[in-house]
């Protein structure tokens, strides 16, 4: 397997677990900074310590994403690990359907990473969550589909388990008009690295010292503390993805559905305008024994993306 992650380093995700590669994380100078002008705050929280801006490059005009993550709002050694591991692994990843990151740097308040700036990139939070509006279109939920099963596919191949893939990880580049009358389709690319894990050389996965991720997506097998996942646990998330993109709200939404409690329910109403090929799909990631979830290879060659509408 490889890894694409600089083997040269000192730094490592776990210090428990030696056998993850080591990397080295290397921030560009503070200068760097000084090259792009802030045009807009994009996303910032109460108590979070990220803030995430919408930047110009001074000579090149060229948009980007700055994504500051504030020192004093991480608690503790291992959150600082995390944003340090954030950088490194996404400056490892080329890929179509991911992020890129163009540069990274730090100084004695934050770490600041640029990058490849998505033009809708709120597009499945705004309509599937905040206005519970499903994706009818087939052909669209399709390609979706493929586009985050291919990054997924690629992360994994690298060596890294995304740990926090959900709707507000899924960032949607539309092309320009030219190009979309030129039949271009819009581009769903896979974002924040923040909960990442590299998997060991020698078993492919990685410990999870606590329980992280976002409720409603975390794969049922993560224990609270200390747990050796796979890269599974992204496919348990894909797969509450893809429901929701069906349906506009997750499994467990339903009557207070437990995953694991009985099979996961589908409620007719809902499913009417969809094809068995994607609920089969759906099913085939919320297997509850990792061992027989699908993978991002095995789901693309899936029957549904074959069917056409
Ligand atoms: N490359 C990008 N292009 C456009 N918008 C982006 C980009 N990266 C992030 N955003 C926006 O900022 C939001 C937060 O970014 P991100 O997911 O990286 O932060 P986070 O680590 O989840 O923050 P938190 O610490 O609050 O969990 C995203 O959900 C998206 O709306
Ligand atoms: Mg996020």
């Amino acid at each position: 397997m490889e890894y694409g992650i600089s083997t040269a380093g000192s730094f490592s995700q776990d210090s428990s677990q030696r056998s993850v590669p080591e990397v080295l994380f290397q921030p560009s100078e503070l200068g760097i900074l000084e090259r792009y002008s802030i045009i807009k705050e994009i996303y910032k929280v109460q108590l979070s310590p990220t803030i995430v801006s919408l930047a110009a490059h001074n000579d090149t005009k060229q948009a980007v994403i700055k994504k500051s993550i504030r020192k004093d709002m991480l608690i503790g050694q291992t959150q600082h690990d995390y944003a340090r591991q954030e950088c490194i692994i996404q400056a490892q990843l080329k890929h179509e359907n991911v992020v890129e990151l163009y540069d990274y740097t730090e100084n004695e308040k934050e770490f600041v990473l640029l990058m490849e700036y998505c033009n809708d990139a709120g597009y499945f939070e705004d309509k599937i969550e905040n206005r519970l509006t499903p994706i009818k279109n087939q052909e669209k939920l399709q390609q979706y589909g493929f586009d985050i099963l291919t990054g997924l596919s690629y992360v994994h191949s690298q060596g890294i388990i995304h740990s926090d893939l959900k709707l507000q990880n899924a960032l949607l580049q539309r092309p320009s008009e030219d190009d979309s009358q030129a039949g271009e389709l819009p581009v769903v690319k896979i974002c924040d690295f923040g909960l990442s894990h590299l998997v060991s050389e020698t078993n492919g996965k990685a410990h999870m010292s606590y329980r992280c991720g976002t409720n409603g997506y975390i794969a049922p097998e993560i224990k609270p503390k200390d747990t050796l996942i796979g890269p599974e646990i992204d496919m348990w998330a894909f797969g509450v993805m893809l429901y929701e993109m069906c349906t506009a709200y997750k499994p467990t939404n339903l009557s207070n559905y437990r995953y694991g409690s009985g099979p996961i329910p589908f409620r007719d109403r809902d499913w009417k305008k969809h094809s068995k090929h994607v609920q089969d799909l759906i099913l085939q990631c919320l297997q509850v024994d990792p061992s027989k979830r699908i993978l991002p290879e095995d789901a693309l060659q899936h029957p549904w993306f074959e069917q056409t509408f």
